[in-house]
């Protein structure tokens, strides 16, 4: 996202009327969650000022960018019981959250993904699940038998891609700790996922589709969204979108 994230970081570009950082944290009260740890990393300072004032949500440090792994073993203090997590690139509305927590309840798992099928050519940009079952679509979820952090397109188990919402059990915490560095040092959540069981997969439910808003064209898209779906800016914007299609 450089240039724009030279001094403000990627959470914090603006989606709309609000930073991402802060859709995010609305999805996950939308979806039922009552306290939020953001973990921060450089440029903290600005998700922590945003946010002073809201007391549902706090704050932990990742001294390093030593993974998504490792991000959330820097929330370890702050946890005691299952919880969620949500990567701060991604919108995918409550509904996803509340599909994850309830397969992990149903399956009483030990973890659950929220997963969207992608085309065969993006499968190495994600995490991949392997399902243990057929996987239909619909509440409940699937028992997952192994996941594999951004597969070469011939070696993915599937097209079913991690979507950025897990719930986990405070267990992953200790297999966080023994999973080894990847090559490019970062600590893989995904890693130790590999030996979380039971592990069970959920689609993302009907009607909803992911949001990358980690990139400049998925947050042009998301922006976009964002203003159709304002009832004052509507008409403007499908006005303008027609202009430039004909003009
Ligand atoms: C991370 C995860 C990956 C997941 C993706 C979803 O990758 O490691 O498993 O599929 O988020 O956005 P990253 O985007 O950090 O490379």
């Amino acid at each position: 996202m450089l240039p724009a994230t030279r001094v403000v970081p990627k959470a914090m570009l603006v989606l709309g009327d609000r930073p991402v950082a802060q859709h995010v944290v609305d999805e996950l009260r939308a979806a039922g969650m009552t306290r939020i740890v953001l973990v921060t990393g450089a440029g903290g300072e600005a998700i922590r000022a945003h946010f002073a004032g809201e007391d549902d949500v706090a704050f932990a440090e990742q001294a390093e960018p030593r993974g998504l792994g490792d991000a959330v073993l820097a929330a370890e203090a702050a946890v005691d019981g299952p919880f969620v997590v949500a990567l701060g690139d991604a919108l995918l509305g409550a509904a996803a959250v509340r599909a994850a927590v309830d397969a992990f309840e149903r399956r009483a798992a030990a973890g659950a993904v929220v997963v969207e099928e992608v085309p065969a050519e993006a499968v190495g940009r994600y995490g991949i699940v392997d399902p243990a079952e057929p996987a239909p679509a619909g509440a409940g979820g699937f028992v997952l038998r192994d996941v594999v952090e951004k597969p070469a397109p011939d070696a993915a188990p599937s097209r079913l891609a991690i979507a950025g919402r897990y719930v986990l059990s405070p267990s992953v915490f200790a297999l966080l700790r023994e999973t080894a560095p990847d090559a490019g040092g970062e600590v893989q959540l995904t890693d130790a996922l590999r030996r979380v069981d039971p592990l069970v997969g959920v689609h993302l439910p009907a009607g909803l589709r992911r949001r990358d808003t980690g990139t400049p064209a998925g947050l042009a898209l998301a922006v976009v969204e964002w203003a159709l779906a304002q009832e004052d800016l509507r008409a403007a914007v499908v006005e303008r979108v027609d202009g430039a299609r004909h003009g």
